[in-house]
């Protein structure tokens, strides 16, 4: 019998020297032992003497095997490879035989390799552990010993942050140039809770869709296994338990979530961390991280964020003040009573709303319940403040000629001051950026006026602010 010792558990250098080796020297798959134990007092492995000239090469398809194989935690698997490997020789085509029990398991195991792979790219969760420099620690535990084929993705795809991903096999640091790697970890040193978290979990509550439920499906995908490293699966049982209560809520609401295409966004972002705060560099960007704001309290009582709509490169924006109660549950601005008064006062003046961006100076609807009723309340000053990031992005991303601020919440977010509407609708006044601002009324101010002739001339007076900017931005003549 020969006892061959590696250097760890995922030595493939190692076995593929002393593979060789022993091939050439004819030692018979039975008559050889792999392992990776050490007696106590035994020195590491000395390095393999090389291979010898005249080894018969292997199909590359073999060695690829063999790489994946050698991850995997059945003991067997040196062994396995190497009684393939001494196969080969006599049949050269076995690794195209899937009927062979040597070939099928080995591909299974390397199967198995792959899916560990995936599952450590989708469900290793970092958590922030120092903030100067910032750094982050994730605890992973995969179902191979996958730990250093992983971790290259993670340096591709955080290649700005500093990182560390604990595992019990070993563990792989990152700090922007280099990927270090040490030995395992125990469970204890794995990184606690933090504030992210909790954020995270919020999140992924508010979007959990109770009526698509599909808990075979959430189970798959999301074994439970990785359940501990996810914030968000830890509302997985509490979340099935009311799903039925909650479709049943959520039908009688109708609202409409966010389209696919943006959930999909904010999830993504809110996982991989690509959006972290940094100035948004698109719409769909500024929609999605929205989504997941945090910036101010008014996230907490409504449906979703609700972002602009409209143009990407419209020459004229309007900014209302806030989404209302039919917006939060549709997801887009000026829906509902204010935007059919809005709709007609466009048509009137002959401005076409598609060529135009519509959006609000804040993103949550703000309300109080009354009832089964939820009442407009307007949003603070601290609320527009912080929401002034998003109208921001919005302004330098879409870059129109004018902008029109429907009301006095919106005219303070667009002009920084207060401006009084009466005093300063009817004109144009220079912004800063280049653009031009008209301040007109909003629209429900038209819809609470109770004295008909003072409607009917607020809203001449509305309908001929919105003809002077759709002209001033050269949507009309
Ligand atoms: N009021 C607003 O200010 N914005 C909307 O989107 C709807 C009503």
């Amino acid at each position: 019998m020969r006892v061959v010792r590696l250097a760890s558990e995922i030595d493939f250098d190692g076995w593929r020297r002393a593979a060789r080796r022993l091939r050439a020297e004819g030692a018979a798959p039975e008559t050889v032992i792999w392992t990776v134990e050490r007696d106590l007092f035994e020195a590491a492995p000395a390095e393999a003497p090389a291979p010898i000239a005249g080894a018969f090469t292997v199909p590359p398809a073999f060695v690829e095997l063999a790489r994946s194989v050698v991850l995997h935690r059945s003991g067997e698997r040196f062994a396995l490879l190497y009684r393939l490997l001494w196969r080969l020789e006599r049949e050269p085509r076995l690794i195209d035989n899937p009927a062979d029990p040597d070939v099928a398991r080995a591909r299974d195991m390397a199967k198995a390799v792959g899916r560990a792979i995936h599952k450590m790219h989708a469900f290793v969760r970092f958590r922030l552990v120092q903030s100067d420099p910032e750094t982050y620690a994730a605890w992973f535990e995969p179902a191979h010993r996958v730990t250093e084929a992983a971790a290259p993705f993670f340096a591709r795809r955080f290649t700005s942050m500093n990182w560390t991903i604990m595992t019990p096999d070993a563990c792989v640091a990152w700090d922007g140039q280099t990927l270090q790697v040490s030995e395992g970890a125990d469970p204890a040193d794995a990184p606690s809770e933090d504030a992210q978290e909790e954020l995270w979990r919020t999140y992924y509550a508010s979007i959990f869709n109770p009526a698509r439920l599909n808990e075979k499906m959430m189970r798959q995908e999301m074994p439970k296994r990785y359940w501990r490293n996810l914030p968000e699966a830890r509302l997985i049982p509490q979340l099935i338990e009311t799903a039925q209560e909650r479709a049943a809520a959520m039908v009688a609401a109708s609202p409409s979530p966010p389209p696919d295409r943006v959930l999909k966004a904010a999830m993504r972002q809110a996982r991989d961390g690509s959006y972290n705060g940094d100035v948004p560099t698109s719409l769909d960007q500024v929609a999605a991280a929205v989504q997941v704001c945090r910036r101010c309290d008014l996230w907490r009582d409504a449906t979703q964020g609700v972002p602009g709509q409209g143009a990407a490169h419209a020459p004229l924006m309007f900014v209302g003040e806030q989404p209302g109660d039919q917006e939060d549950l549709a997801g887009l601005p000026f829906v509902g009573p204010a935007g059919q008064v809005f709709d007609e006062a466009l048509a009137a003046a002959g401005v076409p709303r598609g060529k135009t961006y519509v959006t609000n100076a804040v993103k949550h609807f703000k309300h109080e319940p009354r009832g089964k009723r939820r009442i407009h309340k307007t949003p603070d000053r601290g609320e527009v403040t912080a929401c002034r990031w998003w109208l921001d992005a919005e302004r330098r991303l879409v870059r129109p000629r004018v902008i029109v601020a429907l009301g006095a919440t919106a005219a303070h977010a667009v002009t920084g001051k207060a401006t009084l509407i009466g005093a300063n609708r009817g004109r144009a006044l220079q912004l800063p950026d280049q653009a031009q601002a008209v301040v007109t009324y909003h629209p429900s101010f038209l819809l609470r006026l109770p004295d008909a002739d003072a409607r009917e001339r607020a809203r001449a007076e509305f309908v001929k602010d919105l003809r002077l900017a759709g002209e001033l931005a050269k949507l009309i003549d």
